[in-house]
């Protein structure tokens, strides 16, 4: 399928997404979002690829949100479906995937543009950007999962301060917050994301799936994390990955995933 609102490019065992419609500010519109949910899929089919990174074009947005212009008439049925599809389309997707997706946030990551970033295992930041959550100033509330998640991510004050005041924070805010893990020079944001995947894919991607997969049942209130944990650390022995690993250790040379 040939994309229009995204360019995905794969190398070195890793996938690029940069979302592309600059002058919308990257803002997710239904067509971004089904582009999106294809070229991820197709990412979870290839093997070799073993880390993601994600990104808006441009040096001034990461995603600046929802298209607004595009549920703007929308009734209570129809914000009911787009919240509904998008998290499962998209959101969902990314949050569950076996291999990690690092946002690398160079820009507004405003509304529906921070829930992707959250959405993301890892986030990186320029240090222009500016992350909110202004969903009130519209009259509605975030959509795309970022109650639930801005709140495990930073606590319930700090979220709730950032939804009922819609203030933006500064890339160095957002460090403070642990709401992003590094803040660096726009013209480094790439390349620090780089070398975090590069420190992934030399990792067993067995157990990293495992290791995303226990993470987050801690977030699943049907589940019990330890359990989920004892499971998948005993699913990992007699793989051929383990023997790897291990046997690369005792032999003192490094393990080939
Ligand atoms: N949806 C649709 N279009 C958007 C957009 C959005 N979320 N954000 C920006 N754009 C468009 C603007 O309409 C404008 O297009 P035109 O030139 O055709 O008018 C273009 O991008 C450039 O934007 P601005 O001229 O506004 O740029 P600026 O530098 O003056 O302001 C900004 C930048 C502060 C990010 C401002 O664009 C803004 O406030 N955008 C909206 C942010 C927002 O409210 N996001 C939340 C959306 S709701 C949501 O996400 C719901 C959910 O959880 C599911």
């Amino acid at each position: 399928m040939e994309f229009k609102n995204i360019v995905v490019l794969n190398s070195n065992n890793i996938c690029h997404i940069t979302i592309n419609r600059p002058k919308q500010l990257n803002a997710l519109n239904a067509k971004t979002i089904f582009e999106l949910n294809v070229a991820i899929n197709k990412v979870q089919e290839d093997s070799s690829v073993r880390a993601i990174i994600l990104t808006g074009s441009g040096n001034k947005a990461f995603v600046a949100g929802a298209d607004i212009k595009e549920f703007a008439h929308f009734s209570a049925i129809e914000g009911e479906e787009l919240a509904r599809n998008g998290q499962k389309l998209l959101f969902d997707l990314i949050d569950n995937l076996n291999i990690p997706c690092i946002a690398a946030v160079n820009g507004f990551a405003l509304g529906g543009g921070l829930e992707l970033a959250m959405s993301c295992h890892i986030r990186i930041a320029s240090d222009n950007s500016k992350l909110g959550l202004p969903e009130v100033t519209l009259g509605v509330i975030p959509g795309y999962g970022g109650t639930q998640r801005l709140t495990n991510l930073v606590g319930k004050g700090k979220a709730l301060e950032m939804i009922v005041t819609a203030s933006m924070l500064s890339a160095n805010e957002a460090l403070q917050w642990g709401l992003v893990n590094h803040v660096c020079a726009q013209e480094d944001l790439l390349i620090l994301a780089e070398k975090i995947a590069n420190k992934i894919i030399r990792n067993s991607p067995m157990a990293i799936s495992k290791a995303i997969k226990s993470v987050n049942a801690s977030f699943n209130k049907t589940l019990d994390g330890f359990e989920v944990e004892k499971k998948e650390f005993g699913s990992c022995f007699e793989s051929k990955e383990f023997i790897e690993g291990t046997s690369a250790f005792m032999q003192k040379r490094k393990p080939n995933f």
